[in-house]
């Protein structure tokens, strides 16, 4: 929606103009998918498809919330901040408001639109893009100082929280922190971060959503995550690590007898995942594009074949882009079981790209993907209007 939409939705429905505009991003993984619970590297960016928030600082006991394509008004009551648990819309939130409310921010009543240009369930990160721009809008009426990453953290927490989705950090932090043109190398394990340029010369990435109906990952992702504990268990029977993404490929080969089974297979992509990001960033650093678009396909088939998080739908999407002459690359992104895939495309060829693509997966799956235009951008904006 453009901002003139955005600003007169925002008077039509609460009577007075918007004074502050405040956004977050929604993210796109490179590589790295999979490990940040395990205290991997993660290669995000941010992305100009965002949750923005239109707002008014009304200074009562109530906050009021209004969403695009949604009729009527949620109210939150500041006092009561912990019985929204159950929200349909406005969970995320209520969770944010309250966890700044329980670490001594003093929640300022105010109105707010949300124009969420992020998909939802398309493995972009909405909820991530919510969270973060809820808790600066919180943050900067409360009037206080705060800190990008602590924002991530507390957003990471709202969502396991509230949602119920025991996710890592890479969401929140790429959303937070993002920075244009970069993708951000982050060691899940310590936040220790570095940002690299997202510079692909005569290529680009080309974002498209499978559109899987009724995506369960949730419920999926929170078993990924129990049996990954159970394989570092496992390993710390011989090995003194912390973390699985500490354990090196020759390690993981020492030591494997030790599991079998599909914990065995979902550690194996872990420990191989650690590894491409690392090559993969050197890839990017030494502008070797077909090496990077290579370890793309590697994540894609371990996600596909270790990890099982990837479905017909993904793996046909990113099968037709990997035939393509002009693609050098392509990959699932996020959590998996739906959602997007992300492709290296010759920027002359994105066109025929599309087209090709989307015609043969309408043929194959029965309905279409969608392709986003796509750029880089900050993770968090802050604007007086
Ligand atoms: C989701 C989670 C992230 C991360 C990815 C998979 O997006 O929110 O923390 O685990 O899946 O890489």
């Amino acid at each position: 929606m453009e901002r003139q939409e955005g600003l007169q939705a925002f008077e039509s429905v609460f009577g007075a103009p918007a004074t502050d505009l405040f956004t977050a991003a929604g993210r796109i993984n490179v590589i790295g998918e999979h490990v940040d619970y395990c205290g991997g590297k993660v290669f995000p960016a941010a992305l100009n498809l965002r949750c923005n928030v239109y707002a008014r600082k009304t200074g009562g006991k109530t906050v009021r919330m209004a969403f695009r394509g949604l009729d009527g008004i949620v109210c939150l009551e500041i006092d009561k901040l912990d019985s929204y648990k159950n929200l349909k819309i406005g969970n995320y939130q209520a969770g944010v408001a309250y966890l700044l409310q329980q670490k001594g921010v003093e929640i300022v009543g105010c109105d707010l639109y949300y124009d969420c240009t992020v998909p939802f369930g398309s493995g972009l990160s909405s909820s991530a893009a919510i969270e973060v721009a809820t808790a600066v809008t919180f943050s900067e009426y409360a009037g206080v100082e705060y800190d990008k990453v602590e924002i991530a953290k507390l957003s990471q927490r709202a969502e396991n929280e509230y949602a119920g989705v025991n996710c890592g950090i890479m969401d929140q932090f790429a959303s937070a922190m993002g920075k244009k043109d970069h993708a951000v190398l982050l060691d899940c394990s310590t936040l220790e971060y570095e940002y690299v340029p997202l510079q692909l010369g005569t290529y680009c990435l080309v974002v498209a959503n499978c559109n899987k109906p009724h995506n369960l990952g949730e419920s999926k992702y929170n078993v990924r995550r129990q049996e990954v504990e159970m394989a570092l268990k496992m390993f710390q029977k011989e090995l003194n690590v912390k973390c699985l993404a500490e354990i090196t490929p020759q390690q993981f080969q020492e030591t494997k007898y030790l599991l079998s089974g599909v914990v065995a297979k979902r550690a194996e992509h872990v420990v191989m995942e650690c590894d491409r990001v690392k090559k993969a960033v050197l890839a990017l650093k030494n502008g070797d594009l077909v090496e990077l678009g290579r370890l793309l396909n590697e994540s894609h088939y371990s996600l596909r074949d270790l990890y099982e998080v990837t479905g017909r739908e993904l793996d046909t999407l990113s099968a037709l882009a990997r035939k393509e002459s002009d693609c050098l690359g392509s990959r699932m992104i996020g959590a998996g079981f739906g959602g997007c895939t992300i492709s290296i495309v010759k920027k002359t060829g994105v066109d025929g790209f599309i087209r090709r693509v989307g015609k043969a997966y309408q043929e194959t799956i029965g309905y279409r993907a969608s392709f986003y235009e796509t750029s880089i951008e900050d993770g968090i904006t802050v604007e007086k209007l």
